[in-house]
């Protein structure tokens, strides 16, 4: 079976980009199925460093076809935008990328909206988003009546539907969207995307049916799913493995294997409860060494210690069979490192995941402590190489999430990747999913 997943298992900016560059060395095709331009991928090889928003980060490597799904939220622009700084960079474009028309648009009142509302709340604390339209784009899907696909825009109804449209949201918002400016802009964008827009639908099933080797590059992370994630604070898709498949239009048949990713801690952007923050010393030393500020916002991430609670949920709910551990470097020079392995609450401990946020945030983390390591290891590149401490911290990890370790990563370049073949994992390994019941 032809698919291969890379899901993030926390809260985004796990350092899928950096994953997926590397696995499409062993495939012929990188998917993209859902969330927008609030994604930011970064990409380091031989000293260059690329950032990636809509765009597959397998588009740096030769011979690989890229696809953006009918599951994503388009901004023309941003996709332009992006497609003209690689080939400012001697990236190529032409015949490697493929564009959905089923890929709803963002326009204008998306991002306006999107502006509004979350800076406008009363009393509650703001989602804090990335401020590119994806919520109101996706409620315009979902809602049906004033939305618009990227293949709308090659059709003669477009210049009336927008225009009623725009009429309507200059209603709604008090912001006056003048349609005729935006039909030009637009017609614009759709011109230049035209030879790259197709039914990528069609495409991915002919694919899979003959055999070829597919990659799915998730955006975001599990637990900003909006169905599964810690709602309201999440984003507006399905961003953890359940959906690979109402993204791309790809049966869960086709995926063979599901690799979840995660920090070797936790870090959060945005609001939102996040059990494990260090807002302390421990934090700001994450943040330093590790760089923590947003991609695509610059904001600093908010940052702390490994929540084995949250990520065995998020690797169970997007049927993760193997870990990818990255930025195990930033770890470095700790005496203690905690991890967090159940929760405490109303005097109950508990290994699920609250579904309901306020529980979340109510939640005290209970902490086991191992033993740090004082090491630098960017330069390491085999597993035993790793200091004896370290090794035991994936152990945990692996034990707690209850998947083998494959992948270790100690620093942002391509050669700074530690790949742990079937049978040299970390140990110990194989086990049984936690022995811990639900509410213990
Ligand atoms: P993504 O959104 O999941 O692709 O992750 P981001 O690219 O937003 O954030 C991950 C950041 O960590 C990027 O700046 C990467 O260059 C960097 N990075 C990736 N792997 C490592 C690593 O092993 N060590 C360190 N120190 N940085 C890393
Ligand atoms: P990548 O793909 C980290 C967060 C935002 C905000 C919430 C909702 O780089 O991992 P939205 O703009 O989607 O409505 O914002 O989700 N968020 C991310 N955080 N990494 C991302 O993407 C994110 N995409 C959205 O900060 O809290
Ligand atoms: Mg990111």
């Amino acid at each position: 079976m032809p698919g291969t997943c890379v899901v993030g298992l926390q809260w985004g900016d796990e350092a899928k980009g950096k994953l997926v560059d590397i696995l499409t060395g062993d495939h012929e095709i990188v998917v993209r199925y859902a969330g927008g331009a609030n994604a930011g991928h970064t990409v380091v090889s031989g000293g260059e460093t690329w950032k990636l928003s809509l765009i597959p980060s397998g588009i740096l490597r030769d011979g690989v076809t890229c696809v953006v799904t009918g599951g994503v939220v388009l901004d023309p622009a941003a996709v332009i935008g992006e497609i003209d700084g690689l080939e400012s960079r001697g990236v190529t474009i032409a015949g490697k990328l493929l564009v959905s028309d089923r890929a709803h648009v963002v326009f204008p009142w998306h991002v306006a909206e999107d502006r509004l509302l979350d800076g406008s709340l009363s009393g509650g604390e703001p989602i804090g988003t990335t401020g590119r339209g994806i919520g109101p784009c996706y409620r315009d899907k979902v809602g049906r009546s004033l939305a618009i696909r990227l293949g709308d825009l090659y059709r003669p109804e477009f210049p009336a539907q927008l225009a009623h449209i725009a009429a309507l949201k200059t209603k709604l918002l008090g912001t006056e969207f003048d349609a005729a400016a935006i039909h030009a802009e637009y017609g614009r964008y759709a011109e230049r995307l035209r030879p790259l827009v197709c039914d990528t639908t069609a495409f991915l099933l002919d694919a899979v049916e003959a055999g070829r080797k597919v990659l799915f590059e998730g955006a975001q992370g599990a637990l900003l799913d909006v169905d599964h994630g810690t709602y309201p604070f999440v984003t507006s898709s399905n961003s953890s493995g359940v959906g690979i498949s109402s993204g791309s239009g790809v049966p869960g048949r086709w995926i063979e294997r599901v690799i979840g990713v995660v920090k070797a801690y936790s870090t959060r952007v945005g609001g939102g409860p996040m059990p494990t923050e260090q807002d302390n010393d421990v934090g700001r030393r994450i943040r330093d060494r590790g760089n923590e500020y947003g991609t695509v916002t610059r904001r600093p991430r908010r940052c702390g210690w490994f929540d084995a609670v949250a990520a065995r949920y998020t690797a169970r709910l997007s049927g993760v069979d193997e870990l990818a551990v990255m930025l195990l470097d930033v770890l470095s020079g700790f005496d203690e490192i905690a991890v967090c392995s159940a929760y405490r609450l109303d005097g109950r401990r508990i290994t699920q995941f609250p579904s309901h946020v306020d529980d979340v945030k109510r939640a005290e983390p209970v902490y086991e402590t191992l033993p740090g390591w004082r090491e630098d290891l960017t330069a390491v590149r085999r597993y035993d190489g790793l200091p004896e401490n370290a090794r035991r911290y994936l152990a945990r990890l692996g034990e707690l999430l209850g998947r083998p370790v494959t992948v270790v990563s100690v620093g942002p370049d391509r050669a700074q990747t530690i790949l742990c073949p079937k049978g040299t994992q970390p140990q110990p390994w194989p086990r049984p999913p936690h022995p811990t019941p639900a509410h213990a």
